[in-house]
């Protein structure tokens, strides 16, 4: 089976605040995966990186064959991520949440 997933040694730091301390897994395509732990284990974060909102201290992960520290709009072009809580804008219509959503990315002047 393919590997669609995968985290070498992920890390984020803050300072002197270690987040998440080096994670690595394999996921496959087909598979569902999850992450489980208690409060402040660091699940949040590790899906940042994943999902290119937070850059890592240390480690990539490659998604479907793109580094999220290297590539971080490759990896973004294929991704899909649904939130915790719903994180839509009621007052704007669904092509504006669309294109507000699309336009928040940690790297300004990539659109
Ligand atoms: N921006 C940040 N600066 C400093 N510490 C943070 C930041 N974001 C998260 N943390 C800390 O990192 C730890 C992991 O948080 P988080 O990834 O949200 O855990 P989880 O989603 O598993 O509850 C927590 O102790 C949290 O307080
Ligand atoms: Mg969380």
């Amino acid at each position: 089976m393919d590997t669609i997933v995968e985290a070498r040694d992920l890390a984020k730091h803050y300072g002197d605040v270690i987040t998440v301390k080096g994670v690595s897994f394999e996921i496959k395509r087909g598979e569902i995966f999850s992450l489980l732990g208690p409060n402040g284990a660091g699940k949040t974060t590790t899906i940042s990186m994943l999902s290119t909102l937070y850059t890592p201290t240390r480690g990539d992960a490659i998604i479907a064959g793109h580094s999220v520290a290297r590539e971080p709009m490759a990896v973004r072009r294929i991704i899909g991520v649904v939130p915790q809580e719903l994180a839509l804008y009621e007052d704007l219509a669904a092509r504006e949440n669309l294109a507000s959503g699309g336009k928040c990315t940690a790297y300004p002047g990539a659109l």
